[in-house]
C-alpha cells in the first residue's frame, strides 16, 4: 500500500477580503502533506516482502505483500499513529509499486488484474476502513500508462508504442471502478467513507492564443491527459469523443486492424460511470501546446494527440526537476476546468510541490515564494471562480526517492540527510511557513 497524503483539518471563518495576501481558507479546509510507500519506507527485503516493479526497474528488490501480517501491522501502526496525533489519513491503494509477480502475468496490460486489484482493495477496506475514511484507488494512472507502458521510462519499463498506454489505462479504469463498487456495496454503509482516484494533469495553454489549431491542440492535450480517465469515471463511462475519433482515424491510416484505443462494452460503461465520490488532482506544471500534424506510420500515444508541448522560457524552473516549470496560475485554470467539465465536484489537490537539487538550502526562500503564489491562486479559485476545493496536500512531507531522479531531486518540506544512517530530518523554511499557514488557515501579510 502506498501511504497516504496525510491531512489535518483546521477551523477558521471563511472570510474573503478580496485580498489573496491575507484571506482565510474555508472552514474545515484540509491541509496535508503527501508521501508514497516506495519513496519513503526503505526496507525493500524486510519481513518477507516480495519484489515490485520498481525494485526490478532500479535493480534492487522487494515490496510489501498483504498476505504478510508484518505489513498489516506496520500500516495499522502508521494509521493509529496518525490518528493519535490528530492527522486524518488519506490512503492511496496503489502508488506505482505493482508486485513483480503480477507484472510477470501482464501487469496492467492484463484484464485479470481487475479482479486481483478489487480483492486487494476489499482487503484494505475491510482491514483499515474502520479508521480510514478517504481512499484513493490508483495514483496517477496517466503516468503509469504513458511512462510505464508506452515510453518505458518508469517501471515496469515497457515500450509498446501506440498500444501499451491505452491497454494499461483501460484496465486501471476498470480496476478502479470495481474497487469503488465493492466499497459502495460492502463497506460504505458501515464505514461511511469516500473513494476516488488520484489523477494528474498539467494545464495546457495554446502556444499561440490566436491560433485555432493551437487552441484545439491544447484541448486535445487535456483530453489525452486528464479527460482520458476523468470522462469515463466522472461522466458517462466512456473515453472523450476527441480521443476516440483521433485514435481511430490515425489507426486506420496506419493500417491497424481496428482503433488502437480499446472500447468499453455497454455493461462496462455502466459499471465505470460515476465511480468517484470526489475529485483528486495532482498538479505540478503547465505547458504551451502547439498543433503538429501526425504523418508518421509508427503508432504512438504521443503522436496520436497531434499536439506538442513547449516550455515557455520565461517561466522559472524548479532546480531539482528540469520538467517542472513553476506556473502557479496554471493550477487556478486547471481547477476551473475541472469545475466546468465535471459538474462542480468537491476537489482535493492531493499533490503539489517544487523540488530543489542538491545541495538544497534549508532557507528555501524562493520555493516558499512559489508555494505562497500557489496558495494565492487557490484562494482565487475558491472565492472568485467558486471552485469547491476542500483540501491541499503538499508533495512531499520528506525528501525521498524521486523515481528515476533518485535522491537528488528534493521535494520534501523536511530535509533528509541520506548519508547519515539515522536519516535525520530538518525542516526547510517552507515547512515552518506552511505550519503558519495551517495554524492561521490562510496566508498572513508577512508571508
Ligand atoms: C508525482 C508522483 C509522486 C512524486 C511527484 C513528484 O507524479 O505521484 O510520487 O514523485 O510526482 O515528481
Amino acid at each position: 500500500m502506498a501511504t497516504a497524503p496525510s491531512a489535518t483539518t483546521s477551523t477558521s471563518p471563511a472570510v474573503y477580503d478580496c485580498n489573496p495576501e491575507s484571506a482565510s481558507f474555508p472552514e474545515q479546509f484540509a491541509w496535508g502533506a503527501a508521501t508514497a510507500a516506495y519513496q519513503i519506507e526503505g526496507g525493500w527485503d524486510a519481513d518477507g516482502k516480495g519484489l515490485n516493479v520498481w525494485d526490478t526497474f532500479t535493480h534492487q528488490g522487494g515490496d510489501r505483500v498483504f498476505k504478510n501480517h508484518t505489513g498489516v501491522d506496520y500500516y495499522d501502526k502508521v494509521i493509529d499513529g496518525l490518528l493519535a496525533n490528530r492527522v486524518t489519513p488519506v490512503v492511496t491503494l496503489y502508488h506505482f509499486d505493482l508486485p513483480q509477480h503480477l507484472e510477470d502475468q501482464g501487469g496492467w496490460r492484463s484484464g485479470a488484474i481487475v479482479e486481483t486489484f478489487d480483492a486487494y482493495a476489499q482487503f484494505c477496506f475491510r482491514t483499515f476502513g474502520d479508521r480510514v475514511k478517504l481512499w484513493l484507488t490508483i495514483n496517477e494512472p496517466y503516468v503509469v500508462a504513458a511512462l510505464g507502458y508506452e515510453k518505458g521510462i518508469m517501471a515496469p519499463g515497457v515500450t509498446e508504442p501506440g498500444t501499451g498506454a491505452y491497454l494499461a489505462a483501460h484496465n486501471m479504469i476498470k480496476a478502479h471502478a470495481a474497487a469503488w463498487h465493492s466499497y459502495d456495496k460492502l463497506f460504505r454503509e458501515k464505514q461511511g467513507g469516500l473513494v476516488s482516484i488520484a489523477l494528474n494533469s498539467d494545464w495546457a495553454e495554446p502556444s499561440d492564443p490566436n491560433s485555432p489549431a493551437d487552441q484545439e491542440a491544447a484541448k486535445r492535450h487535456m483530453a489525452f491527459c486528464l479527460d482520458w480517465f476523468a470522462a469515463p469515471i466522472f461522466l458517462d463511462g466512456d473515453y472523450p469523443a476527441i480521443m476516440k475519433s483521433k485514435i481511430s482515424a490515425v489507426s486506420k491510416r496506419q493500417n491497424c486492424p481496428s482503433s488502437r484505443l480499446p472500447e468499453f462494452t455497454s455493461e462496462e460503461r455502466m459499471m465505470i460511470k460515476s465511480t468517484a465520490d470526489f475529485f483528486s488532482i495532482n498538479y505540478y506544471t503547465t505547458r504551451k501546446i502547439k498543433h503538429q500534424d501526425n504523418t508518421s506510420c509508427q503508432p504512438s500515444f504521443f503522436s496520436d494527440q497531434e499536439a506538442v508541448q513547449v516550455m515557455d522560457p520565461s517561466w522559472p524552473v524548479a532546480s531539482g526537476s528540469s520538467w517542472l516549470a513553476v506556473v502557479p496560475w496554471g493550477l487556478r485554470k486547471l481547477l476551473k476546468y475541472i469545475k466546468d467539465t465535471y459538474n462542480h465536484p468537491v476537489i482535493y489537490i492531493t499533490e503539489n510541490g517544487f523540488s530543489q537539487s542538491d545541495p538544497a538550502p534549508l532557507g528555501d526562500t524562493q520555493r516558499w515564494e512559489y508555494f505562497r503564489q500557489t496558495l494565492q491562486e487557490i484562494l482565487k479559485a475558491i472565492y472568485i471562480d467558486d471552485v469547491h476545493l476542500k483540501g491541499y496536500f503538499v508533495w512531499s512531507l520528506l525528501d525521498n526517492f524521486e523515481w528515476i531522479s533518485g535522491y537528488s531531486s528534493r521535494f520534501g518540506l523536511f530535509f533528509v540527510d541520506f548519508e547519515d544512517p539515522a536519516l535525520p530530518r530538518i525542516p526547510y523554511k517552507s515547512a515552518t511557513e506552511y505550519a503558519k499557514v495551517i495554524a492561521n488557515n490562510g496566508l498572513i501579510k508577512s508571508d
